[in-house]
């Protein structure tokens, strides 16, 4: 890793450590952790660092903020935007990153922005972060340990194995309008990328 990449790393860090609560810096370290090691196809450490920590950065501002914030940039993803509140600090982040940070690499830019609803042509870096974020130790639900013991082999299975888990849970609790349609999208790409 470049020296400068390193020190931009330590500076993110630092910044999301002030921001974020303990709580939250935790699981935020323990999404980067999980990613650095279910990295198989060499992507550079610091492209992990960096979408890793910055991934639930604006999680700390109100709705109202995240709102008005997506709203000026009419993201199509967010039409609706009311139905769509736990997602927005994924896009909020993201234009900090690209806005603030001046981050040119688009597969960590859309690692961020992507990282609760995925989308189809997922990269290596986006696959990797989205399944960090619901396996990190600290994530507790039911079948959690399957998909983290798939993820050490197969990262597409076990990516397919917590959507299902996530829409079968939701469906149940007949929540399935909370679902955003990229969840399908990228269910059924993955789908389709396994028959190949
Ligand atoms: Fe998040
Ligand atoms: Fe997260």
């Amino acid at each position: 890793m470049s020296k400068d990449m390193e020190l931009l790393v330590d500076k993110i860090k630092i910044d999301v450590k002030n921001t974020l609560t303990p709580k939250r810096y935790e699981h935020v370290i323990n999404v980067m952790e999980t990613a650095l090691l279910l990295n198989k196809t060499n992507i550079p450490k610091w492209k992990i660092e960096i979408s890793a920590l910055l991934h639930d950065f604006q999680k700390e501002l109100s709705d109202s903020e995240l709102i008005k914030i997506c709203k000026r940039e009419n993201f199509p993803e967010l039409k609706n935007i009311e139905n769509w509140l736990p997602i927005l600090h994924g896009f909020v982040a993201y234009l900090y990153a690209k806005n603030i940070l001046e981050i040119k690499d688009n597969n960590i830019l859309n690692s961020i922005k992507y990282h609760s609803i995925g989308r189809t042509k997922m990269s290596e870096l986006e696959k990797i972060i989205y399944l960090s974020d619901n396996i990190e130790p600290t994530r507790k639900y039911l079948g959690v340990e399957a998909i983290r013991n798939i993820a050490e082999n197969d990262i597409e299975c076990a990516l397919l194995l917590l959507l299902k888990t996530k829409i079968d849970y939701l469906s149940s609790q007949k929540k399935a309008g909370n679902i955003h349609p990229n969840t399908f999208l990228m269910k059924k790409w993955l789908l389709e990328e396994q028959k190949e």
